[in-house]
């Protein structure tokens, strides 16, 4: 089988994403395999980024490889008017996979396109960011003890955020999802994913609010509002501070609900959630070391 990019979570069957959790246990349980020994990796982030970039660069290390790159493009060629498609040919000649954040929706299908080596997408836009669903999942599947018949709650910026895109387009590949989307009418989930899951039968409910709903939650989903997608400043100011998760809010939440972020936030969860066992977004951005592994493993055909 030939190496292959992933850049949208749609790019990988049901029977791949078992196979990442399983390998991502595999790789929790021993983070030190060096399976890249001998292999570079670039990691290429055109727009900023903590988790993602350096739990791949963790990743990578655990594994044995190399790493190149630039955390800022503007340290890079890019600032002299290079073109993607120009620097994607020259660091495919450099590196085995390359691993690119950039913010314009649709770069990473075409990074892959250009390259000779397999991409992954690690942010396009507010299109898709594929490792951090798969991190999320392995999160769920760890807390949940399944993928299936999870009750998902989406909270926040769900317009422009790529990472409940992903999340619910994996999670169409499970058994009886019903998710909750909780946004206000600016940052609504688009129609195209309501559409889908009407057209698949999955139910779905929306709310402006940010209540006792939330009850009934297997998992939150806080997202941040994320200024940097606003063109209008005045747009990002209505909206900024819309729904802010409180400790006392999770008195009647469930005993097995867990919080996920993908991080960072800004004011969207109290810190005063921070010491509930109910918190689970810190252990969820370690998860995603070992879920890096395991994806880097999986398209280089290394397990
Ligand atoms: N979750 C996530 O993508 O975080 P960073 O922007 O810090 O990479």
């Amino acid at each position: 089988m030939s190496a292959k990019s992933l850049i949208s979570i749609t790019d990988f069957s049901k029977e791949e994403y078992l196979k990442i959790m399983h390998l991502a246990e595999d790789f929790e349980a021993n983070p030190n395999q060096k399976l890249l020994q001998g292999k570079v990796i670039a990691t290429l982030f055109f727009e900023p980024s903590t988790r993602t970039r350096l739990s791949f660069e963790t990743a990578i290390n655990r594994l044995g490889g190399k790493i190149i790159g630039f955390s800022d493009s503007s340290s890079s060629s890019v600032s002299k008017g290079e073109t993607l498609h120009d620097t994607i040919r020259m660091v495919s000649n450099y590196a085995d996979m390359i691993i690119m954040r950039h913010p314009l929706e649709g770069s990473a299908r075409y990074a892959s396109e250009v390259s000779s080596v397999p991409v992954i997408n690690a942010g396009d836009g507010a299109n898709q960011h594929p490792s951090q669903t798969l991190l999320d999942m392995y999160s769920i599947t760890k807390t949940q003890g399944s993928l299936d018949n999870i009750n998902l709650f989406l909270v926040g910026d769900l317009k422009y955020g790529r990472t409940v895109h992903s999340l619910l387009m994996a999670m169409l590949q499970f058994k009886d999802p019903i998710f909750n989307f909780i946004a206000p009418p600016e940052l609504a989930m688009p129609n195209e994913y309501k559409i889908l899951l009407t057209s698949k039968g999955i139910k779905y409910f929306e709310h402006t609010e940010f209540t006792d709903i939330i009850n009934a939650a297997d998992i939150i989903y806080m997202t941040r509002v994320q200024k940097e997608r606003f063109i209008d400043p005045v747009e990002y100011e209505k909206v900024k501070n819309v729904y802010i998760l409180r400790d006392a809010m999770l008195s009647n939440t469930k005993e097995n609900m867990r919080i996920l972020h993908p991080l960072p936030r800004i004011n969207e969860i109290h810190t005063d959630v921070d010491s509930n066992p109910k918190a689970y977004y810190f252990t969820q951005a370690k998860n995603g070391v070992y879920t890096r592994m395991a994806i880097i493993a999986h398209l280089l055909n290394l397990k």
